[in-house]
């Protein structure tokens, strides 16, 4: 039996015979994420926790023709014009859709920095959920940097993908993103979550404690994080960093959040209050992970949802209704919080591994009266980006 990965290698090998009549030479690998606490907080340089999950984007590539990169997305494919091909020698532009852009962003990123690429084919295949919160676009990005870079030779570390994978959705996709996500798919320890600063990037291995499992709760609700509503999002925090005269809210300490206020009106002031809350909540999350604590959990996954809630307003009424309902039927075996941007998309519970059936039992009775079925899968936490060799 042929288990998830090798699946999803042999459907990005018999797209890419067909599509190009030829075999790969090469497979490349990068997962997606769901971020356990630190959320809006990577674009305000302050600290986050996200875990890779076990879906990812495999990239198969073969040498190119003449000056072309050639790109094929075989998920897009009932999308129609899931093919792309562009010349590397001359200034390559914005394409019509988002998967292309992710793409042609990554080699306009790498070229910016300096570097040749070689020409490529690549076929990319995916089975890391699509606009739901889990990090599509990072995997995309990062595996599509890593094949390049890989295929032409350059030694480039997980830091220096991860922020090609994100030049290519700020400059090109148009989504003014952290760098959170890309980080979590470039640099991920299996079987930990990563402790990352964002503004440093330093970032270390948090060991999940073996009591303990992930689970994402897709909402069903979907949304578009190109959608203004995210860049509004980081707009109001930028402009609060500057109401109190930081760099970014990550200066901003809780006491110099309520003495400078000032003239500061209600929504910045909650922006700002969410960003500097959030980051606190990081370190003792990071702990309780670690140590098994699901009581702790409980209490600041709790905390954490109430405030990008009430303060970042990025939550939904069937959202949080569904996260009652599972905090409820937790308890203090475990936590539940809203996960990624927002608008819909994911919930994530860290919970006690004996305590899986009372998540499962709370979203049945939620999808009695949901107008949009809601469906909960565990994720064991992945490895970062890297290149998968065959024997
Ligand atoms: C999206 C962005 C990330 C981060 C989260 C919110 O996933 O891509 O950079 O800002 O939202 O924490």
């Amino acid at each position: 039996m042929m288990d998830r990965r090798e699946r999803l290698i042999d459907r990005a090998r018999e797209g890419f015979q067909l599509v190009y009549g030829t075999e790969p030479t090469h497979f490349f690998a990068a997962p997606g994420r769901v971020n356990l606490i630190g959320e809006h907080v990577d674009y305000n340089a302050g600290y986050v926790l996200p875990c890779a999950i076990d879906r990812e984007t495999i990239v198969a590539l073969g040498a190119g023709e003449g000056n072309l990169f050639e790109a094929t997305a075989l998920d897009m494919a009932e999308m129609g014009s899931a093919r792309d091909d562009f010349s590397l020698d001359a200034p390559i532009v914005r394409a019509d859709q988002n998967w292309r852009n992710h793409v042609r962003g990554v080699v306009h990123a790498l070229a910016g920095r300096g570097h040749r690429l070689k020409p490529a084919r690549i076929a990319i295949a995916s089975d890391v959920p699509i606009g739901v919160g889990l990090s599509s676009s990072a995997a995309l990005g990062v595996a599509v940097a890593l094949a390049c870079a890989e295929h032409s030779g350059l030694n480039l570390s997980p830091d220096v993908l991860a922020k090609v994978a994100q030049a290519a959705e700020n400059d090109f996709v148009g989504c003014a993103c952290g760098i959170m996500d890309q980080m979590a798919s470039a640099s991920s320890t299996a079987g930990h979550a990563l402790l990352l600063d964002c503004r440093s990037l330093e970032h270390m291995p948090i060991p999940i404690h073996e009591s303990l499992v992930i689970t994402v709760i897709n909402t069903g609700l979907r949304r578009e994080l190109t959608g203004s509503a995210f860049n509004l999002r980081r707009a109001e925090c930028k402009a609060a960093a500057r109401h109190y005269g930081v760099a970014a809210l990550r200066d901003l300490s809780p006491e110099a959040l309520e003495r400078a206020r000032g003239w500061l009106d209600d929504v910045h002031f909650a922006r700002a209050r969410h960003v500097v809350s959030e980051i606190a909540r990081v370190e003792p999350v990071a702990l309780a992970l670690a140590q098994g604590d699901s009581a702790v959990l409980a209490a600041l996954l709790a905390e954490a949802h109430r405030s990008l809630a009430d303060d970042f307003d990025v939550s939904l009424p069937p959202i949080d209704r569904l996260v009652g309902l599972v905090a409820e039927a937790l308890g203090t075996a475990g936590g539940v919080r809203l996960t990624g941007a927002g608008f819909g998309g994911c919930l994530v519970a860290v919970a006690d591994r004996t305590a899986s059936w009372a998540i499962d039992d709370a979203v049945a009775r939620y999808n009695t009266t949901a107008s949009l079925p809601a469906s909960s899968n565990s994720f064991a936490p992945a490895k970062g980006a890297a290149p998968i060799v065959f024997q």
